[in-house]
């Protein structure tokens, strides 16, 4: 999930003074930012500070943030010639070079036994930004031209896939102890589909991460899809508030999944909050392999107290 953010009156107080880009281009900054929820909430890992969209940039096909209305590409992939003209290597170390001096710092200021998350977009996710040009409720455009154009389709895939690969193979060189992938908008898509226009892609996105860190698989909305997202890959496979955590574990026959609170829950009293996060525990019933999240991110009109609320409450109630 998403544990740094606007949510918190520090994450803000820096908004206030550099824009969201600048932010994640400043090293000391961001491992400030990303140190925060570990202090402020005693949370069990770090997630590196930064966007799934940062690495558009080297791929040529570039992003901004407006304000208030997220993110926009000012020129969307609708052609081939768009397409053809997407960077065939990001050479990540060096382009994406502030992100690995990122990693570094907040390794080095981490305690000891809290490890580092590194991250990156799913293909399917960032191809749906580039083509749509910013957030989508349908996936309208990116679908006329998977459905339309398989072979370009493929192609953008491809490229977005090594992107990826070499990205997150880069940040554990720099020092990142676990990876995600976030497939966040896959949902979106019917099983057949899945398995059709982006499974092959993600088999190979996992085939090429570097082995010595488990990775975690994140999706949303993808009750219908787990099973083939496990087949894809991951050691850790995410779940959303819409599955109920312990029989839909049992049945994927998953080593070891994440979730899945609805971050909504937030919002709720605390006693209710303290009473749904131990359902969540309940149906994972002590098994091994159970990482407690939300389903997705922190919204900016959570509140610090309920969040840390919650981190205390799992932290209580798993050690009984
Ligand atoms: O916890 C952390 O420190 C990590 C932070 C993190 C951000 N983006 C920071 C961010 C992570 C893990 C991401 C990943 C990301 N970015 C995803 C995948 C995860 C998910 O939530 O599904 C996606 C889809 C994005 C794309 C993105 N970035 C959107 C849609 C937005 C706008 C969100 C909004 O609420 O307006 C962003 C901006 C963004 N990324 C913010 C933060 C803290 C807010 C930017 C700001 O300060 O104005």
């Amino acid at each position: 999930m998403r544990q740094a953010g606007r949510y918190q009156p520090e994450y803000r107080a820096i908004r206030a003074k550099v824009s969201f880009v600048e932010l994640c281009k400043s090293p000391d900054l961001a491992t400030e930012v990303t140190l925060l929820p570990v202090t402020q909430l005693g949370v069990d890992a770090a997630i590196l500070f930064a966007d799934i969209l940062l690495i558009l940039e080297p791929l040529g096909i570039g992003f901004e943030f407006t304000k208030g209305d997220g993110p926009h590409i000012a020129k969307p992939l609708r052609s081939r010639a768009d397409i053809d003209a997407v960077s065939e290597q990001i050479h990540a170390r060096d382009s994406l070079g502030y992100v690995m001096q990122i990693v570094k710092q907040v390794r080095a200021g981490l305690p000891a036994g809290v490890p580092l998350i590194g991250f990156a977009g799913a293909p399917f996710t960032l191809a749906s930004y580039a083509i749509e040009g910013g957030g989508s409720r349908d996936y309208r455009i990116t679908k006329q031209l998977m459905y339309s154009d398989e072979g370009l389709w493929n192609a953008l895939m491809t490229k977005l896939t090594s992107a990826v690969i070499d990205y997150l193979n880069a940040q554990v060189e720099a020092g990142a102890q676990v990876l995600q992938v976030f497939d966040s908008w896959i949902g979106c898509l019917s099983p057949r589909d899945y398995v059709r226009y982006v499974q092959p892609h993600m088999k190979r996105l996992f085939a090429g991460l570097d082995k010595g860190v488990p990775h975690i698989h994140f999706g949303t909305g993808t009750a219908t899809l787990l099973a083939h997202q496990l087949a894809a890959g991951g050691d850790v496979i995410g779940f959303d508030w819409r599955v109920e955590l312990g029989p839909t574990w049992q049945s994927l026959g998953a080593k070891a999944v994440q979730g899945n609170l609805d971050p909504y829950l937030l919002l709720a009293p605390r006693d209710e909050l303290k009473r749904r996060a131990s359902d969540v525990l309940a149906s994972a019933a002590g098994r091994p392999g159970h990482i407690f999240n939300l389903g997705h991110g922190i919204f900016p009109e959570a509140s610090v107290d309920q969040v840390k609320a919650l981190v205390d409450h799992v932290h209580e109630a798993s050690a009984r």
